[in-house]
């Protein structure tokens, strides 16, 4: 469910939430990739359990590595990614899906942005941007699924990399740590919002997945025992993922960190694929192309030094992997035609076909919206979470996963009208903190964020606020919905 509406000056009046560039010089937070840090919060002493390796068609372990908030151009500009860009092949035609960060990371684990326009821990409204946190969290109800739900079927070893997450499975807001850069004091390196797969209760409340959520201390570990899983998705830290740095910054830590990995087996063999990519482009005034990269053994060598120009989105992540091993859909954006290309090799060597889209076509889709589209992450314009499309096709050959807890029968086409919960002084029911955490190893109930919420999500997929019809009305009254798709 994703069709855009614009209401007002409401998407004019959001400020970009991104904080500005300060002046760091790169220091490596550790001596190698491969080596534990002091530097980060806990030394790893678990290795990652993985089961044996499930053959794909094309690849056997698909990794995404994330840098921050930069237009296409500006990476290219860069010696680092462009000496990069020689070693596979680089997808000019990629784009970030909306705006801000975390929706564009939602997209890429659960299939759909859902409504949301903000970094907030909070899903806090466009007109109370800086609402306190008292109501924290987008912790997306534990029937909407996500890759992971997908990839277990089939029992596909997967995990993630947060640098700088202080220990497993930590589900707070940020973390700050040592200023190793500075030598003194103290610095936010870690953030939930470029955490894709905590923020849903599927993974975040099942203590055996949120510990499969690890930082780089657990990454030198997992590399010295051969133990990095199927599906991977690495998030470095708020310096080096440019996000408070620049493309400067960036290419001193590819030069430390991603090319030493890439020349290791243990990371990159020739049954590995590598996605490279940005969570959206910096400009917001400009669609959101930006450098997206293949690369690793499993890109067949005479793709290697060329260019691919296809319409590719954050989707197409989980159409490729899904055309990859065959797997169920979402049933979501992943399942759309004009946002879901997969990734040209693999859809040539799996029969699926393309749309014939290519990046600087003018019939592309804006994808640099932000704010305007209904959702259950969207307090102005809230909707129940849908059920997935129960009919869509996706790129993998097994139908749609459904939640054991899924109601089917709440649909795109059933949801009432949006309502904004903002006028009712209320918030979406799914900015609750969860409460849950994982400082031992093992769940429990933090008493800061108190007891597990009172949220009606375990039987249906949308158990939100009614809508009010009076607020409706006047909204329709008023035209102040414009629906654009
Ligand atoms: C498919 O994606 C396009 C482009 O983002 C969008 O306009 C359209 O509404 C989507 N379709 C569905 C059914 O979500
Ligand atoms: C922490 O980072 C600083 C800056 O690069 C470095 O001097 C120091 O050796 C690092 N500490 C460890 C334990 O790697
Ligand atoms: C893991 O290391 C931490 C210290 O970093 C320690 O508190 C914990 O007991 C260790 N756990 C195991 C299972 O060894
Ligand atoms: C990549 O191709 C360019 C020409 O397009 C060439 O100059 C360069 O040497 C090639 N790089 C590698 C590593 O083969
Ligand atoms: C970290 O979280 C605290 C609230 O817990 C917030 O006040 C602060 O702005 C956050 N910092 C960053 C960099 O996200
Ligand atoms: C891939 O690597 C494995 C293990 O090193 C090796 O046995 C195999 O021959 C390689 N395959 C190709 C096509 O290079
Ligand atoms: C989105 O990008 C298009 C094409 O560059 C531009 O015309 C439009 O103004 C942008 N929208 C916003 C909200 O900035
Ligand atoms: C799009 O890019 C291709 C090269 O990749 C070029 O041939 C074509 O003219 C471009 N089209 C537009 C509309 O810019
Ligand atoms: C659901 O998927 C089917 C099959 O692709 C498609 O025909 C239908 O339009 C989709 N429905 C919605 C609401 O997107
Ligand atoms: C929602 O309500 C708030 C508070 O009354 C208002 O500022 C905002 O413009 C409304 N949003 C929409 C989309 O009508
Ligand atoms: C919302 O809260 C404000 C400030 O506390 C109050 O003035 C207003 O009447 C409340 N509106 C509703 C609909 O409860
Ligand atoms: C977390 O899981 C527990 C046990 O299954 C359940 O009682 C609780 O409601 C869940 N919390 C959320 C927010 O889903």
């Amino acid at each position: 469910m994703q069709s855009a509406f614009l209401f007002g000056t409401a998407v004019l009046a959001l400020v970009r939430s991104a904080s500005a560039a300060t002046a760091q010089t790169f220091q490596p937070p550790a001596s190698s990739p491969f080596a534990q840090s002091g530097n980060y919060t806990g030394k790893s002493n678990n290795t990652l359990q993985n089961g044996p390796v499930v053959p794909g068609k094309l690849f056997d372990r698909f990794i995404q590595v994330w840098f921050e908030n930069t237009n296409y151009a500006t990476a290219q500009s860069s010696p680092a990614f462009q000496n990069l860009s020689q070693y596979g092949q680089l997808l000019t035609g990629y784009y970030g899906v909306t705006h801000t960060s975390e929706p564009n990371y939602i997209a890429a684990a659960g299939g759909d942005f859902f409504g949301g326009y903000n970094d907030d821990f909070c899903a806090s409204s466009l007109s109370r941007p800086s609402a306190p946190l008292t109501r924290p969290a987008d912790a997306i109800p534990s029937n909407i699924s996500t890759v992971v739900d997908l990839l277990e079927e089939k029992n596909i070893s997967w995990a993630e990399y947060q640098e700088n997450l202080p220990y497993d499975g930590y589900t707070g807001y940020n973390f700050t740590s040592y200023d190793y850069i500075a030598g003194t004091g103290t610095y936010t390196y870690y953030v939930r919002k470029h955490n894709p797969l905590i923020i849903f209760d599927s993974i975040s409340n099942v203590t055996e997945r949120a510990l499969r959520i690890r930082n780089f201390n657990d990454f030198a570990n997992d590399m010295s025992a051969d133990a990095i899983p199927q599906w991977v998705f690495v998030t470095p830290n708020l310096v080096n993922d440019g996000h408070d740095t620049n493309v400067d910054f960036m290419g001193d830590w590819i030069n430390y960190w991603l090319n030493p990995v890439l020349a290791d087996e243990r990371f990159n063999n020739n049954r590995t694929l590598i996605l490279i990519t940005f969570d959206e482009n910096e400009v917001y005034s400009v669609n959101n192309n930006v450098w997206g990269f293949l690369i690793g053994g499993a890109l067949p060598t005479n793709l290697v030094n060329t260019t691919d120009n296809t319409f590719y989105t954050h989707y197409s992540s989980l159409s490729t992997v899904q055309a990859n091993w065959g797997l169920k859909s979402l049933g979501r954006q992943d399942t759309n035609a004009t946002v879901n290309n997969v990734f040209s090799f693999v859809a040539e060597a799996t029969g699926w076909k393309n749309n014939d889209l290519v990046g600087n076509s003018t019939a592309l889709p804006l994808l640099n919206l932000t704010g305007g589209y209904p959702g259950p992450l969207n307090n102005e314009y809230y909707v129940q979470f849908a059920a997935p499309n129960m009919t869509a096709v996706g790129a993998g050959t097994g139908g749609v996963f459904v939640a054991p807890s899924l109601n089917t029968a709440i649909t795109a086409a059933s949801l009432s009208a949006p309502v904004n919960l903002t006028a009712m002084n209320e918030t979406v029911p799914w900015a609750n903190n969860p409460g849950y955490d994982y400082p031992n190893g093992t769940q429990s109930y933090t008493t800061s964020t108190g007891a597990p919420s009172p949220t009606t999500t375990t039987t249906t997929s949308g158990a939100g606020a009614a809508a009010a019809p009076a607020m409706i009305l006047s909204l329709v009254a008023a035209g102040a919905m414009i629906a654009l798709a």
